[in-house]
């Protein structure tokens, strides 16, 4: 008896998985499992069987019964699904959905524009690296240890020697020690301080800049600024250079743009000044290029920095610098 139940399941499987349509598995439901379907009659005849073997028998079909049922109810639904996808079609004609394009971050935006503005007027743009040895962010500019210009600038430190660098300034005797005059260079990249609230972030994003030749003067500084700040903004924007102090620049000055949003009335974004600070600049130091071996009564040079995340505020009119790093898509996709 045993045997019987066993061969009827098998036919079952093998006659189930040649089922085709719907049709097929209706068929197959009624042929096995219906009220005078084979496993039902089978069950029904278990009471025929002797007592003994009644109890093993009848688990036994019971558990094929289910597998049987079960086996239909899934190739029913599959066979369903296709059918509905089937009927749904694709159609061809209609127009593709469009991938969302990527955009550059207007931190990225500003510098390449920068980069464009100073590559048309002969400069070539380098790199350095970010995590920066103490010799270059310091010693070669003139900032020796315990020297009071260090503290202008919270520095994070990776070794004793080894910090993050705090401005694109180690590019300059980067240059220098591998390149003789003339030298024409930008050097775009990130620099690090420990510092942290509305007007500061612990990274931003520095552009330097560095000419060494034969008769550069501080006019040279002046005309190349001059330039880059009317291309930047707009030919009425005048500059204001005002007396600073660099180690590695002597004489040194701050720059200031008129104030693009009042332009010069005085408002909230100049603290009532109509100035805005963009830049430090200066002629080079002699002692940097005696650091770099430099014939200081040949040449002579000038060097700036500019800070990105200003002038992208100046340009984009945006008052909080902490927007540039929140990644907000709803900020980044208005640039
Ligand atoms: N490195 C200076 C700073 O980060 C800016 C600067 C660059 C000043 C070059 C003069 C010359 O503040």
């Amino acid at each position: 008896m045993l045997t019987n139940i066993e061969e009827i399941y098998r036919d079952a499987l093998s006659e189930l998985q040649n089922a085709g349509t719907l049709d097929d598995v209706e068929a197959f439901s009624v042929k096995y499992l219906g009220r005078k379907g084979l496993v039902t009659l089978y069950l029904r005849g278990l009471s025929a069987l002797p007592p003994d073997e009644r109890p093993l028998a009848g688990k036994r079909s019971n558990e094929v019964k289910i597998a049987l049922e079960e086996a239909v109810a899934k190739i029913r639904t599959e066979m369903e699904a296709k059918a509905e996808g089937a009927d749904e079609g694709i159609d061809v004609t209609l127009p593709g959905r469009m991938a969302a394009a990527g955009r550059l971050h207007p931190l990225t935006q500003i510098t390449l524009e920068i980069c464009g503005i100073f590559t048309k007027l002969g400069f070539s743009i380098v790199e350095g690296p970010e995590i920066e040895s103490d010799y270059y962010n310091f010693e070669a500019l003139n900032i020796p240890k315990h020297h009071p210009a260090r503290d202008m600038q919270d520095t994070f430190y990776i070794s004793e020697s080894t910090v993050l660098r705090t401005h694109t300034s180690p590019t300059q005797p980067r240059v220098m020690e591998k390149q003789a005059p003339p030298v024409r260079i930008i050097a775009p990249g990130k620099v690090y301080r420990c510092d942290s609230d509305i007007t500061h972030t612990p990274m931003f994003h520095q552009v330097e800049g560095l000419l060494v030749d034969e008769n550069v003067s501080f006019g040279d500084l002046k005309g190349i600024l001059t330039t880059f700040v009317h291309q930047m903004f707009d030919a009425e924007t005048s500059l204001r250079f005002r007396p600073s102090f660099f180690p590695f620049t002597e004489p040194s000055a701050e720059v200031d743009i008129r104030c693009v949003i009042c332009r010069g009335k005085g408002c909230r974004v100049c603290s009532q000044t109509g100035w805005l600070e963009v830049l430090g600049a200066g002629m080079v130091h002699p002692a940097v290029f005696e650091n770099v071996g430099y014939d200081t009564k040949k040449y002579t040079g000038f060097a700036f920095g500019m800070g990105v995340e200003r002038i992208t505020m100046l340009k984009y009119g945006i008052d909080d610098i902490r927007k540039y790093f929140e990644n907000d898509f709803r900020f980044l996709r208005q640039f």
